[in-house]
């Protein structure tokens, strides 16, 4: 693949159109394709998706916007920069995702209160799985929301053979290097069906551009992806569909079958597919995770926490009301550990990982 790679990017170079060159577009229209969309807009990172695509819906001052208290930073920094207040709510201790009943109770919460308009909500696929979109779709529609997907950790992810990425008015995906599909930097890009919106979205990412870019009708943002990660996008987009994500599915099963038995291995609901944009495994209490952790890295092997923090307890989203109780979010941040995973590690690499874990 490197040599393609290498290949695509000197081509790219070659054609001299280092902003929206043509392999912009036809990785726009590939990923639609894949996905099941009609429209792609691609932009600059995964969190400038998640601002377009709330932008284009109209979410600003004096709107709530509900998202899951454990996920990274960027799913509420993106509702904030559209003057929106992200309201927490708590996630499932055994697939990560947002808890459909601390949403409905929040959105209750929220709608009492009279202090905001209870506007979006913006689901998060954590470390690959979708969330119950199925279930929130149900509690969209019943309280007049709409439905958004975070989707940076998600491409590749199904529920029933239907992608992620197809779910509710948009989704926003990441192509960061450490995602299931990555570029050699950054990258993001929204999915939708809704032409209007699409037409919106690639406005705003281009100064908020009329007929054309010097003719101005809205105030946007600058966020384009390069033509040279596009290029890059398209070799690597093949090797996803043809052997990466099946190679990260058996990955994680093969973990799972050596970890199973003493440890809280990831849960996966029956008909839904995850993507493996980290493997996550959940322990009694924060010793025990530090300890293995540290006995990991002794053996030279890298683990990372996602996320040691709940969100409702950063620092810059302190001035937000708290409409919801989120201890699941805490629990996590304090148990879990991501352990290595990549479409190329191999079976021995992962019972090496596993015999260390078992070993506790
Ligand atoms: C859940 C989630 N949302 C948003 C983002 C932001 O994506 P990017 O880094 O491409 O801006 C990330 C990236 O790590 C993420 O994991």
């Amino acid at each position: 693949m490197q040599n393609e790679i290498n290949k695509a990017v000197l081509n790219a170079l070659d054609e001299c159109r280092s902003i929206d060159g043509r392999q912009v577009g036809e990785l726009e229209k590939s990923l639609a394709e894949y996905v099941g969309v009609k429209h792609c807009v691609s932009c600059a990172n995964g969190t400038d998706a998640i601002f377009l695509m709330l932008s284009a819906w109209g979410i600003g001052s004096g709107d709530a916007v509900f998202v899951p208290d454990f996920t990274f930073f960027a799913t509420a920094e993106a509702v904030a920069r559209t003057g929106a207040v992200p309201v927490f709510c708590d996630v499932q201790k055994d697939t990560f995702n947002v808890d459909v009943q601390s949403l409905e109770n929040a959105v209750q919460k929220v709608k009492n209160s009279g202090k905001l308009n209870a506007k979006a909500v913006v689901a998060v696929d954590m470390f690959g799985l979708p969330a119950n979109y199925p279930e929130l779709s149900v509690i969209a529609q019943k309280h007049d929301l709409l439905l958004f997907q975070d989707s940076a950790q998600g491409f590749g992810g199904e529920i029933n053979g239907r992608l992620n990425g197809s779910f509710g008015n948009a989704a926003a995906v990441s192509f960061f290097p450490s995602k299931p599909l990555g570029c050699y930097g950054d990258g993001g890009a929204v999915f939708t069906n809704d032409t209007q919106k699409a037409d919106i979205m690639r406005s705003l990412k281009c100064h908020g551009k009329g007929k054309d870019k010097y003719e101005n009708v809205r105030v946007g943002i600058n966020s384009r992806l390069d033509t040279v990660q596009a290029a890059i996008l398209q070799v690597k987009f093949k090797a996803f569909k043809n052997s990466e994500l099946a190679a990260l599915r058996m990955a994680a099963e093969f973990y799972s079958k050596q970890l199973c038995e003493k440890w809280n291995i990831p849960v996966i609901p029956q008909d839904f597919k995850s993507s493996w944009a980290q493997y996550t495994i959940r322990f009694d209490n924060k010793s025990k995770r530090d300890m293995v952790q540290k006995s990991l890295a002794k053996m030279g092997i890298p683990t990372m926490i996602y996320y040691p923090k709940p969100l409702s307890k950063q620092q810059a989203f302190k001035k937000f009301e708290k409409f919801a109780d989120c201890p699941n979010s805490e629990i996590l941040c304090q148990t879990v550990l991501s352990l290595p995973i990549h479409p190329y590690i191999t079976n021995d690499e992962i019972a090496k990982v596993a015999d260390i874990i078992n070993k506790f």
